[in-house]
């Protein structure tokens, strides 16, 4: 589920050239649900125009204070009303310095004084502009004034010097906007978590891994980030970016893992284990690459230390949720495993239902018994494990008991 869905944004848009970024975002909020109305400054206009805009967003794109399309004709007035937040971006050193001062030439710097929703910049200009005095004057200026100041990004500018200044990628912004509205049900908690395979070394070149994607845990911990938690993954080898916020430690084996686990765990409220951990590896890692025989090869496998067991096991160890991928029998080995593991929660999934895809269907097993979630995107999935797990915690600190079991 996006946080951003039926949200009315009003997407300020001043005269950089990060202009075109901001069609791209508008055309991301729009997909994830949100009602934007696109408000360009007369500059703004200079780089991409209000035609753009308008396809892109599906509204009339504002540009003029003196615009008589609004009823009463107080487009600074109306436009900001309905809305849940004013995001400028980019947002050029000069608009952040007119906000700074609360002056209110045009439409944009008019709607931002008139505004009771709160209202949020990614400043983009070149690094000596970003960086001068009167600039980073304003911008704390503008954060003492209850401003969000998103970004700047470090790197390549559009006039061919490296710093900062650029505008955050649409991707990031959308990431920040999400979490800015997810509802902050796990804040003050601390969260360790597993992701993806592990990677059990035969020798240098070669090894037993499994096909799990990470896809799943990335999008739990990118949740629980959301919901206001600090998370510290631990991640077997993926090909995913790192979680906004998410502070992410890379490992391959199992006991790497376990260490990196152990490393981290004590004093966290919750441990969550998504990785699919090799429940075996080769008793011995050969030094060299092996050389091809003709011959049969045995290998020989030892079991691997159960991480999610001994974190469960732990005196005074954080809350435990498991993961239990099946191909069958889902109920029956689900509940197997969080007995035998002696976890609160597990969320149960049948591998042809979500391995390495987008979309998963999960049950979630607790003492209350088997809570199904329709099937849909991981990142939905995700949100909606979060909102189970905080609901649970709560319910450790409250006598109520606030779940409906279905079963
Ligand atoms: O026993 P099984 O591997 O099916 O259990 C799955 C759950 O246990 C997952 O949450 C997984 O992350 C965790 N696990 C673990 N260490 C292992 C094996 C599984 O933490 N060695």
């Amino acid at each position: 589920m996006s946080w951003l869905a039926e949200k009315n944004l009003v997407l300020g848009v001043t005269g950089g050239v990060a202009a075109y970024k901001a069609a791209d975002l508008a055309r991301q909020l729009v997909k994830a649900g949100a009602r934007v109305s696109v408000v360009l400054s007369e500059a703004g206009a200079r780089f991409v125009s209000a035609a753009t805009f308008q396809a892109l967003s599906g509204n009339p794109v504002w540009t003029d204070l003196w615009d008589d399309r609004m009823s009463n004709s107080m487009a600074h007035i109306d436009l900001s009303r309905g809305a849940d937040a004013i995001l400028i971006a980019p947002a050029t050193a000069d608009v952040m310095a007119k906000l700074a001062q609360g002056l209110a030439p045009d439409l944009l710097t008019t709607l931002c004084l008139a505004r009771d929703c709160p209202l949020l910049v990614a400043p983009a200009m070149n690094r000596q502009m970003w960086e001068h005095p009167a600039t980073l004057r304003n911008a704390a200026q503008l954060k003492a004034d209850g401003v969000v100041i998103l970004g700047p990004d470090h790197g390549e500018q559009a006039c061919g010097e490296i710093g900062l200044g650029r505008m955050l990628e649409p991707e990031a912004l959308l990431e920040l906007l999400e979490t800015y509205f997810a509802p902050k049900v796990l804040a003050g908690t601390r969260i360790v978590m597993t992701a993806g395979p592990t990677f059990e070394a035969i020798d240098p070149v070669r090894g037993i891994t499994n096909s799990s994607s990470g896809k799943m845990g990335y999008a739990l911990a990118r949740a629980c980030a959301q919901a206001g938690a600090q998370v510290n993954l631990v991640s077997g080898p993926v090909a995913l970016a790192s979680p906004l916020g998410v502070d992410r430690v890379s490992v391959q084996s199992a006991l790497e893992m376990r260490a990196a686990v152990l490393e981290r765990v004590a004093g966290a409220d919750v441990f969550i284990g998504v990785a699919a951990v090799a429940d075996y590896r080769p008793a011995t890692q050969a030094e060299h690459k092996i050389k091809k025989s003709g011959e049969a090869l045995a290998l020989t496998l030892v079991p691997n230390p159960d991480i999610l067991a001994e974190v469960a096991a732990l005196p005074d160890g954080p809350f435990c949720v498991g993961f239990a991928a099946e191909s069958q029998n889902l109920d029956e080995y689900a509940a197997r495993k969080r007995a035998a593991k002696g976890l609160p929660m597990i969320v149960g999934n049948l591998v042809q239902d979500g391995l390495g895809g987008d979309e998963n269907q999960v049950v979630i097993y607790d003492d209350l018994g088997r809570h199904p979630l329709p099937r849909g995107p991981k990142d939905r999935v995700a949100s909606q494990i979060v909102s189970h797990l905080a609901r649970l915690m709560n319910a450790l600190t409250s006598p109520v008991t606030p779940c409906t079991t279905s079963t």
